[in-house]
């Protein structure tokens, strides 16, 4: 293993630049060269990267968004794309890669491994958390404490008015980001894609929450099934006459920012311990965290097994209706 790529792939997400001084880190110290790719995938169809050293990387591991770039690549799901790809990858005399992304990123590093014998690592870096074989992806600590900030503070207005909030959050399909946001801020109601939600019972849960309180959030996940937040409050609106109802929806905000502590702890180990799995000659692997320990599983599972277990759902649930 004399030289590996790294890229950054898919939704950025803070602590993608501490996983990148990581491996570029690891790398040099072992004497091996780190070259970075920009711009995710279509980056390397267009011949973009370079060598990268020390000084890259450099007081980069408190900021947020990912100094490689990024980009989600039509051109890259053609054959035609994937070519051109794995001729720069050889030009270049790459002997391994590193990605670092979400599922959509996986699934280009799996077909770029089928079509191209090169050893391939995935480090899940996302806010969405929704990837199976870890119990956190890179990004996720980070913006359920944005989220909870900014839910605390809409709070402060909801119960200065009297009202009832509906908050969007990120999350895609998955409902991880809503879920543990609404159990850390507190908030009366959630609505999640893995749950089906029924607008009339909710009309009447917001009537008995809302009794004796001077606010109430319900925070959506984007991905509900009943839309996000401005639907759900133009449909639940008319049935609650006289309730001061209002709407927000969170957006990019959640996306940015100085990664947490947590976040650039994981994304230092599963970097620095991808280049260790490159160097033993293992592919295929997307590096992952349980508990407190480092582990892999193929990248295969990680695109294909759900990333929420069942129990662990209806147990965050249940904690919500308790609490
Ligand atoms: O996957 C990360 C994510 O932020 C999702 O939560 C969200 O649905 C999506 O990316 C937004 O993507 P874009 O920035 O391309 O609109």
């Amino acid at each position: 293993m004399k030289k590996i790529a790294l890229m950054t792939s898919g939704g950025d997400s803070p602590g993608m630049n501490a996983c990148i001084r990581a491996i570029v880190k690891t790398a040099i110290h072992h004497n091996v060269v780190p070259f970075g790719i920009y711009d995710g995938f279509q980056g390397m169809i267009e011949k973009r990267g370079s060598v990268m050293n020390y000084q890259d990387v450099d007081n980069i591991i408190y900021r947020g968004g990912t100094i490689l770039g990024t980009a989600r690549s039509e051109e890259f799901r053609s054959v035609e794309g994937r070519k051109k790809a794995i001729e720069y990858l050889k030009e270049q005399e790459i002997d391994g890669l590193v990605v670092i992304g979400g599922d959509g990123s996986f699934m280009g590093a799996h077909l770029l491994g089928q079509e191209m014998d090169i050893p391939i690592i995935g480090l899940p870096g996302t806010i969405d958390n929704d990837i199976y074989g870890t119990d956190h992806t890179i990004g996720f600590d980070t913006a359920l404490n944005t989220v909870v900030e900014a839910i605390d503070k809409i709070r402060d207005t909801a119960s200065s008015h009297h009202r009832v909030f509906f908050i969007e959050v990120m999350g895609r399909n998955a409902g991880f980001i809503a879920l543990n946001s609404a159990i850390a801020s507190g908030a009366e109601s959630v609505l999640i894609p893995e749950e089906v939600t029924d607008v009339e019972k909710l009309v009447s849960q917001i009537k008995t929450q809302n009794k004796g309180r001077r606010s109430t959030i319900i925070v959506v996940a984007e991905g509900d099934d009943k839309g996000g937040a401005k639907d759900i409050t133009e449909k639940v609106t008319p049935h609650l006459p006289g309730y001061n109802v209002r709407y927000s929806i969170l957006g990019h905000i959640q996306r940015g920012g100085s990664p947490s502590a947590i976040d650039r702890i994981i994304a230092t180990r599963m970097g620095a311990h991808s280049v260790e799995l490159l160097m033993k000659g293992e592919s295929n692997l997307m590096v992952g965290v349980y508990g407190d320990k480092l582990s892999t599983c193929s990248i295969f599972d990680s695109i294909n097994k759900n990333a929420v277990p069942e129990l662990t759902k209806l147990d965050l649930l249940e904690k919500l209706r308790t609490q």
